[in-house]
């Protein structure tokens, strides 16, 4: 069975869709096969982050509704080995998703692919809950900020009861040179406040808003620093110490 890993965050905007496209396009690079759902209903961005938003006819409210088959509703990303996109819908009013759609999707689908990605909807209402369900792990995605981190911790409770054993902290848009600065939290007092570990730090840096608007993941990118990174936080997230991904859970 795939891992299923949501990329979640307490406060809209913190980088949820940044950081699940680029740990997917990583692990599609490694030769993963991997499944993006969008659970964003009404406020989808994968498809624009991959450039696939020409392709996607069908989302997870017809499948839901039962206008279309699952396969047909997910669109493979060509680029990659193994890279594919459940989109969500377009009209936030289309189909209600409920947990138990959620689950039953996520079990036929997590023997086919080694993950499965979820790209939540911020904050921890209904449409979040639906989408965390039959989720393994999750990542929580903060940016430096006390307002962040208290909606960090306050998710970290919310996973926790969702029964998500597995949850990591990554801090996203960091500004080189000003951490320790006292003008906002430093990323040691961030990593000591909350009790689940820091799987790493993404700086702020405008390739990464550029690639955003391409349609191509920053990532592609195979020599630079930002890759080197998102590869060592997928080393701290998913791999055991000899090495090998712990693909079985
Ligand atoms: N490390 C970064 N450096 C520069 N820009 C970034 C970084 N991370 C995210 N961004 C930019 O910040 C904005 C928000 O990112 P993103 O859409 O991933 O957040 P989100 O948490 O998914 O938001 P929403 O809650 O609206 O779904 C985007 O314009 C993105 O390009
Ligand atoms: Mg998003």
């Amino acid at each position: 069975m795939g891992r299923i890993t949501a990329v979640t965050a307490g406060k809209g905007g913190a980088g949820k869709t940044m950081f699940a496209v680029n740990l997917a396009s990583c692990l599609a690079m490694k030769g993963r096969t991997v499944l993006l759902i969008d659970m964003n209903s009404g406020f989808r961005h994968l498809d624009i982050c991959l450039g696939l938003e020409n392709q996607v006819i069908y989302d997870i409210g017809d499948i839901i509704e039962e206008i279309c088959t699952i396969r047909k509703a997910i669109v493979r990303d060509r680029r990659f080995p193994a890279l594919y996109l459940l989109s969500a819908s377009q009209n936030p009013d289309k189909a209600e998703i409920l947990p138990s759609h959620m689950r039953r999707l996520c079990e036929k689908l997590s023997g086919k692919c080694d993950h499965i990605i979820i790209d939540t909807p911020p904050g921890a209402g209904k449409e979040w809950q639906a989408a965390v369900t039959a989720a393994d792990s999750a990542v929580i995605v903060t940016t430096q900020d006390y307002i962040s981190l208290r909606d960090s911790d306050s998710l970290e409770r919310k996973l926790l009861q969702e029964g998500i054993p597995e949850i990591s902290v990554v801090i996203n848009r960091v500004r080189a040179g000003y951490d320790g600065s006292g003008l906002f939290p430093a990323i040691a007092e961030m990593a000591e406040a909350l009790r689940c570990p820091v799987a790493g730090i993404i700086q702020e840096d405008e390739n990464i808003h550029i690639a955003m608007n391409s349609g191509v993941p920053v990532v592609c990118k195979k020599d630079s620093y930002v890759t080197r990174n998102f590869l060592n936080i997928i080393g701290r997230l998913f791999e055991t110490e000899n090495g090998d991904e712990n693909q079985v859970r």
